[in-house]
């Protein structure tokens, strides 16, 4: 049998060098291989590629032996001989069985030698190869090496006496290079040049002097050069670790108060510029009101705030190149967009920052935030489809910590004792200029590693307890911690974890290292009480990933006495969730699949689907998940990869139930913090497969899970879930009543009734599709003015590439995706009084609301500053909303002052206020604020792509939260910010 005959001899040494036997050296063979080096193998012979010389030439020849013994199927030998000089190979690989049943003779390596160029011999004795019948070459009789002599034009070890390299290089070539050539070795592994002494870069920056070159090499380090020192002008190992002081973001004060209560917070995505280290120019940032990380939002559990997000970036600013492959650039293009997530938020979904409802430049909304769950430390960031990445790394990111007061009452170091500590990698330009991939990386990696915004800085500690609220806000990097005394390296430093990513543990666990991937937080508590005065504790990383970065920060230790306060033994109870309450199991599989643009994308794929049949969905349109609200799930992720993903779910706090190997379901270990806590990210692991169990309450709407790799998600390993009302609520008495919708209540709610074509919404509901109606189901793909029509249940006949049944179809000529987003039909239940709903069969729909719309769906809103009084005008009696200048010039100070007059000419005062406003929602003056009106107001202000979607909001209705998106939309186009009311509105506007 022929082993390895296809393939290059030295490809196939290499395949068995491994499995070879360490031979010992035979000088009766010294005269006949002049000698040989390792290729792959350790110790050098193993690899058995030897060198012959022809000595009547000069020139010599690489014989390469290879041997596989034992435990295998067979035994084989092999050759392969090829000029040194050319490397041209000149017999080809031979092997053959142990018992070389075919009789060829290839084992013999005269034989083989003269057969494939006449006239090559080999001087002193020839070894002869043979199978193991006759006088196999066993590998402990190959030669030990022997200095070639004279070099005759080989390549040997040059050494460099500045550095200590080495280089294989000819005698002239070392000589050209300045190197001392002939060294009499013909390997550099191991490098046996001498090593000078001089200063070393090490692999955390700092500077080591007199360290030999080749374990400054070993140890990760780069050597500066021979009798280099530290203190050298030309010597510069980077940022100084430890240097900076360690910031503390400032609690962000309230901008004001509604009349309710509710505090009101303004936040305005800005451009700053920041010096992120003290060795570094100052770096342009994208921040949250010009300070990177954010100011901390500090609140308080049951009490809700609101929180105003306005975009002022520069519209068509780029700070960071987008690549308009990715998911969501791909359609809505680069423009700056932004939208704000609170990370742990157990948030309505309108609140949720969606990441399709961004603000562009001159946009604002406004959030309220209910904190009606368990305190955490939580943050907010960017959550922009496609840009979130980018966003993110461009300083938009801040603390939101949630407090209550059992927590304060149980005693944990606080005040200054208290530290809020987000860790993120980013890496530098040398003009001190983020740098970024311009191409959406797989994972990108800093070599920096920042805490709070400056990199490896460094905090002034007293003796005592530390509460360190610990967040990986990386894009991609995970972190090993460890404390580390400079003083004792050895030491084994313990710390208490006390909480999780969304709040307490039930008591306190010893640990002396945690590993955390992006998103996750840990609430630990640090005790310096035991080190003297001087002590530098470092926060290290043993994380190994590449650039590996060993720093994260320093603490030096005071010698005043601080917080020396007991950590209670018991903490907040964690009530494990029962995994018999899950009433559905999901299962998803995180890959890589083929994407025309970019070539490839992360994704999630849903495994299960109806009656157990995978749907095979897998992008941010497929939305296969319909959550009944209050139900308990069990969420089931497999990696079948290599990489690990920190799987987030919006809205819920989830418990870990368990961890497997994907590939023999042997259980895993969950890690201690893993164990009943409240998390909201979990790793998954390459090869295993990870199940989390959560309830899924209060809130209704479409929500989005993804990897918190941030390169991930904005491939596409972020998807859509829809909480859905209960189906027990229908109690089918023909009335669309609370807790009834179209989707859990056809019988009551679902009436085809009054979907018009040309209203701008495309009813799939109600049979409406490109084909029959092309006015309100076609779209643009780019703004380009290009038809499509796509997405909708498998009609595509024009224009769109092939993916029909996926609502996201692909224009191969301009690379960018367009879609329709298909509606619900016209439904009783969706707050829209329609055709043939009147108020006796559709009172929730049909009784016409005496507020604006927000206020309909959410009486907290009555307070915005517009309709305070809900008496349907927004007037002097506003309180909020004072009476205004003559603005518009009619001479009376008046309403229309107050309100932009709507730009349609025609616009009749709707809501009886005596003033044709925009504050009329009844934009078409039918009496009905109805799908019309939405048409009306896209078609005069959003000539945006995607205006063919008409649920602005995402919360899987075309509603009035619908109709106040877009007025916030538009009216905060520009907004000069809040008038005298102190609150931002539409109203403000002048
Ligand atoms: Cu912190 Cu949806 O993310
Ligand atoms: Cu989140
Ligand atoms: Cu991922």
């Amino acid at each position: 049998m022929r082993v390895c005959v296809h393939l290059a001899a030295l490809a196939c040494a290499l395949l068995v060098a491994a499995t070879l036997p360490q031979a010992n050296a035979n000088p009766s063979y010294a005269n006949v291989w002049e000698d040989y080096y390792g290729i792959g193998g350790t110790s050098g012979i193993d690899s058995s590629t030897m060198v012959i010389m022809d000595t009547a030439t000069g020139k010599r020849c690489q014989v390469c032996h290879v041997e596989r013994n034992g435990g295998s199927p067979w035994n084989a030998y092999g050759w392969a001989i090829r000029q040194a000089d050319s490397g041209d190979l000149v017999v080809d690989f031979q092997a053959v069985e142990d018992d070389d049943s075919d009789g060829n003779g290839d084992t013999n390596l005269a034989e083989i030698v003269a057969d494939a160029q006449p006239g090559w011999t080999t001087t002193g004795n020839v070894a002869t190869a043979s199978n193991g019948s006759t006088s196999a070459i066993p590998d402990q009789d190959i030669p030990a090496a022997s200095p070639l002599d004279p070099p005759l034009g080989g390549e040997f070890a040059c050494c460099f006496a500045d550095t200590g390299g080495c280089a294989l290089l000819t005698t002239a070539a070392c000589s050209a290079a300045g190197g001392t050539p002939d060294t009499g070795s013909t390997s550099c592994v191991p490098n046996l040049c001498p090593q000078p002494l001089g200063a070393c870069c090490n692999l955390d920056e700092t500077c080591s002097d007199t360290i030999a070159a080749d374990v400054c090499l070993a140890n990760g380090g780069s050597f500066q050069g021979q009798a280099t020192a530290c203190s050298d002008g030309p010597v510069d190992c980077g940022l100084e670790p430890f240097v900076d002081p360690l910031p503390i973001p400032a609690v962000l004060a309230p901008s004001g108060t509604r009349p309710d209560g509710v505090l009101t917070y303004q936040i305005s995505v800005q451009t700053a510029q920041q010096q992120l280290h003290s060795e570094l120019p100052a770096t342009d940032l994208w921040t949250y009101n010009g300070a990177y990380p954010s100011f901390t939002l500090e609140t308080r559990v049951g009490e809700p705030i609101e929180v105003t997000y306005v975009n002022n970036l520069p519209a068509g600013a780029e700070l960071i190149e987008v690549d308009e492959c990715a998911h969501g650039p791909n359609y809505y293009g680069d423009a700056p967009r932004i939208v704000t997530h609170l990370h742990g938020g157990h948030v309505p979904a309108r609140f949720d920052g969606q990441p399709e409802l961004t603000l562009l430049p001159g946009e604002m909304d406004v959030y309220e935030y209910p904190n009606d769950q368990l305190p955490a430390t939580m943050w907010y960031h960017d959550h922009a489809l496609g840009t979130t990445r980018l966003n993110v790394y461009s300083g938009m990111a801040g603390f939101y910590l949630l407090r209550d007061d059992f927590e304060d009452g149980l005693g944990l170091p606080s005040g200054d004792y208290e530290i809020p500590a987000v860790i993120q990698d980013r890496q530098f330009n040398a003009d001190g200029s983020l740098a970024y991939p311009v191409s959406l990386p797989d994972s990108f990696f800093g070599d920096k590693v920042l805490v709070n915004g400056k990199v490896w800085p460094r905090l002034d500690v007293d003796r005592g307890k530390y509460r360190l609220r610990l967040l990986n806000g990386s894009q991609a990097r995970s972190y090993r911690l460890r404390l580390q005394n400079e003083a004792d390296p050895g030491q084994t430093i313990p710390f208490s974890l006390i909480g999780t990513d969304l709040g307490l543990i039930s008591a306190p666990i010893g640990l002396t290292e945690i590993a955390m991937a992006p998103a996750e937080r840990f609430d630990v508590v640090v005790d310096f009480s035991a080190f003297p005065a001087g002590s530098e504790i470092v926060l290290r990383n043993d994380d190994t990933t590449s650039p590996v970065v060993p720093n994260v920060m320093k603490f030096v230790v005071g010698s005043q006495t601080g917080f020396t306060g007991a950590i209670p033994a018991t903490l907040r109870p964690v009530t494990p969730i029962p995994p018999g309450d899950a009433t559905v199991t999901r299962w998803f599989r995180l890959i890589k699949i083929g994407e025309p643009c970019a070539g490839s994308e992360w994704v999630i794929e849903t495994l299960d689907g109806p009656g157990g049949t995978p749907t095979g969905d897998k992008l941010w349109d497929d939305l296969s998940e319909f959550v009944q609200l209050g139900s308990t799930e069990i969420w089931e992720f497999e990696n079948p990869g290599t990489v690990m993903h920190p799987m987030h779910i919006h809205l819920v706090a989830f418990q870990v139930l368990d961890r497997a190997r994907l590939s023999d379901g042997a259980p895993l270990p969950l890690e201690p913090h893993e164990i009943t806590t409240w998390k909201d990210t979990v790793k998954v692991p390459a090869d295993t497969r990870v199940r989390v169990i959560a309830r899924f309450d209060d809130y209704a709407g479409r929500y989005a899970y993804h990897c918190h790799i941030l390169d991930h998600e904005d491939h596409e390993m972020m998807r859509q879930f829809l909480v859905v009302n209960d189906p027990a609520a229908c109690d089918s008495d023909g009335f669309c009543e609370a807790g009834e919708d179209g989707i859990n209540c056809a019988a009551d709610c679902a009436q085809v009734s009054g979907a018009r074509c040309g209203n701008g919404l495309c009813e799939v509901g109600d049979g409406e599709d490109c084909l029959s109606c092309p006015d309100d189901c076609n779209g643009e793909q780019d703004g380009g003015g290009d038809d499509f029509c796509c997405g909708n249940g498998g009609t595509n006949p024009v224009g769109c590439g092939d993916s029909a049944g996926d609502n996201r179809c692909l224009d191969a000529s301009l690379l960018r995706f367009c879609r329709v987003m298909p509606r619900l039909a016209a439904t009783c239940g969706d707050r829209l009084c329609e055709g043939a709903e009147t108020a006796a069969s559709c009172p929730q729909d049909c009784l016409v609301p005496a507020c604006e719309p927000d206020e309909f769906t959410d009486e907290t809103m009555c307070n915005d500053g517009l309709d305070n009084d809900c008496d349907g005008f927004v007037d002097s009696a506003d309180t909020d909303c004072p009476m205004a200048p003559d603005t518009d010039g009619d001479g009376v100070p008046d309403n229309a002052d107050n309100c932009i007059t709507f730009a349609n000419a025609a616009q009749q005062d709707s809501n009886g206020d005596g003033f044709g406003n925009a504050c009329d929602a009844d934009i078409t003056n039918d009496c009905f604020v109805n799908f019309a009106d939405l048409g009306a107001l896209k078609a005069a202000f959003f000539p945006l792509p995607y205006n063919a979607d008409a649920d602005f909001d995402s919360d899987g209705f075309v509603n009035f939260g619908d109709l106040a998106r877009l007025k916030q939309t538009f009216f905060s186009g520009d907004m000069p910010g809040p008038g005298p009311s102190g609150i931002t509105t539409a109203c403000d506007r002048r």
